[in-house]
């Protein structure tokens, strides 16, 4: 596991963007991995800003999401495409047709579970996986318990995870119970891997993924048993390995 530890937030987003910048350049039709919550915004913004000074070309790029919330349309301020759109897609040259993401408002649940796992096996596997880390370890919406086995599937969200979510919604009751994830063997699919972590907050999780032993009690753990991972994160991320070793 190759890890980088950044100065902090900015830093981190910075290099975020130079790796994927970097990898367009080889690859103009990569295939991207991207994660939605707090963490990947700066790297987003970065990525624009790429964009308008002439280092990034998205126009052969295809996208592949992680997770989506089960019941929000795709025009919901808080559906995880409406942030995709909002916080990069609509200001980069993609085309939105190569952009994917779970189609979180269907009652056709399993159905989407399976069309999604052939978008990834026929358009993917992304040849970089951005993924950010839940305090208990979950890496998209697979909180602790998924077997590494799973491909896409629904989850039922914890009352820990829907708490962290709860900032963006009015109140608690408009937090979504279910999500379609990606699963843990469909992001190991992924060739490269990088796992970003900001903030205090995410100390105990990534020193449990550096010092830890592989455990389906903490989703993160299979990242281990990929062969090329990167984890980028800020000193205060990083604060309690640093501590310890
Ligand atoms: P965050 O979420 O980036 O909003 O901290 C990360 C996650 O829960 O995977």
């Amino acid at each position: 596991m190759n890890v980088i530890v950044a100065r902090n937030y900015e830093e981190m987003s910075q290099t975020a963007s130079r790796m994927i910048e970097e990898q367009i350049t080889k690859k103009p039709d990569t295939v991207l991995g991207l994660a939605t919550g707090g963490t990947p915004l700066g790297t987003y913004k970065e990525l624009i800003k790429g964009y308008k000074e002439d280092r990034a070309d998205f126009r052969h790029i295809r996208t592949i999401n992680l997770d989506e919330y089960v019941g929000l349309a795709p025009e919901h301020p808080q559906s995880y495409r409406y942030f995709m759109n909002h916080h990069l897609f609509q200001f980069i040259n993609i085309d939105l047709e190569h952009t994917h993401i779970p189609f979180g408002k269907t009652e056709e649940l399993e159905q989407e579970c399976k069309r999604y796992e052939n978008v990834i096996d026929r358009i993917g596997p992304p040849d970089l996986q951005l993924l950010g880390i839940g305090e208990n370890g979950h890496i998209g919406f697979n909180e602790p318990g998924t077997s590494f086995d799973s491909e896409t599937h629904i989850v039922h969200l914890t009352e820990s995870t829907r708490e962290a979510n709860a900032r963006f919604f009015e109140s608690m009751e408009y937090v979504p119970t279910k999500a379609i994830t990606m699963g843990i063997r469909s992001i190991l699919k992924s060739r490269k891997i990088v796992l970003l972590a900001s903030g205090e907050r995410k100390a105990e999780a990534i020193l449990r993924l550096i010092q830890g032993e592989l455990d389906e009690q903490f989703p993160a753990s299979s990242l281990k048993s990929h062969d090329d991972i990167t984890l980028l994160v800020d000193e205060d991320a990083y604060k309690k390995v640093q501590r310890k070793g």
